[in-house]
């Protein structure tokens, strides 16, 4: 009876690791949200009868919260857990469609400041006391797996090779976050706990569609981008295709075979689109 965790249950990716891993009822999900009352009813409307869903509520940066739905965890699944999957992040758009001067010109150093926290403090810091609540019950669990999902704007060489100069805020969380997983893989390698950050490749959540013009053309520029690096791009999968694709490649990865720490696409490979 594998038992998961997924943070940033509520919608898109997060929601979608619900809906596919909830249809088999030897599954225990348990999806951490920071408004509980709207995704129960989301579960009750939308996916009736599933028994096997628990919705708990976290906010990743209240880490009472956290700690409290680490032993409500426990509660639900005498004392273990098998998958925790870190999908939720900070995604504001402030910083998704200028280059860093741009930013620095149009905003004041506070709200820059203030901003730079908001990402670093939710998909860096808040990852890292996840892990801190959870891990006492991953080491009881059978499977021992962490799911980190990061993106391919965390990788240097992607940046580097297509001159991408938006998201800087939002690209170095995810760096940051790879290297979390590096060290926590390092520590708890000998225990059986294996790390993983994964880009679950373009996933359509509908976050991009009240774009500006300005913002409408930025897009559209990195869309070209993403085409140069892969012709065979035709745009986002759905929430539960990108699910599928992750948990498939999760599935081959071991300690045992040195994928400790590895920073992969949701095709296994350092192919971000594919
Ligand atoms: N979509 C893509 O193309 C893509 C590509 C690469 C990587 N990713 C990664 O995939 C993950 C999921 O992204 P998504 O596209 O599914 O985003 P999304 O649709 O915007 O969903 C974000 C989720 O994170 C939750 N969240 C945000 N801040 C939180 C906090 N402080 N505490 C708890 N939950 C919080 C949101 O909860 P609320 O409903 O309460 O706001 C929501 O459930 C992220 O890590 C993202 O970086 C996505």
């Amino acid at each position: 009876m594998p038992s998961y965790v997924i943070t940033g249950a509520s919608r898109g990716i997060g929601w979608g690791f619900v809906q596919y891993l909830s249809e088999d009822p030897s599954n225990t999900v348990i999806g951490l949200v920071r408004n509980a009352p709207p995704t129960i009813e989301r579960v009750k409307s939308e996916l009736p009868d599933r028994n096997n869903i628990h919705i708990l509520q976290a906010d990743l940066n209240d880490n009472p919260a956290i700690k409290k739905a680490a032993a409500a965890t426990a509660s639900i699944t005498g004392g273990s857990l098998d998958y925790l999957i870190g999908n939720a992040a900070y995604l504001a758009l402030f910083d998704q469609f200028e280059a860093p001067g741009e930013l620095l010109n149009r905003s004041s150093h506070e709200e820059f400041t203030k901003e730079f926290h908001n990402f670093m403090d939710t998909n860096v810091l808040a990852q890292i006391y996840l892990y801190e609540a959870f891990l006492p019950l991953l080491l009881e669990g059978k499977t021992k797996k962490v799911l980190s999902i990061s993106s391919g704007m965390g990788d240097l060489e992607i940046n580097r090779d297509y001159d991408f100069d938006h998201a800087i805020f939002y690209s170095s969380s995810k760096a940051a976050l790879n290297m979390v997983n590096v060290k926590f893989g390092a520590q708890y390698k000998k225990d059986g706990v294996l790390f993983l950050s994964m880009c679950p490749g373009m996933v359509d959540t509908g976050s991009f569609s009240n774009l500006g013009p300005k913002e409408g053309a930025k897009l559209q520029e990195i869309i070209g981008k993403f085409q140069q690096y892969s012709p065979n791009f035709k745009g986002g999968y759905e929430p539960v295709e990108a699910v599928k694709k992750m948990l498939s490649t999760l599935d081959k990865l071991s300690i045992e075979n040195g994928d400790q720490g590895k920073y992969l696409s949701h095709l296994g490979t350092k192919r971000w689109l594919p």
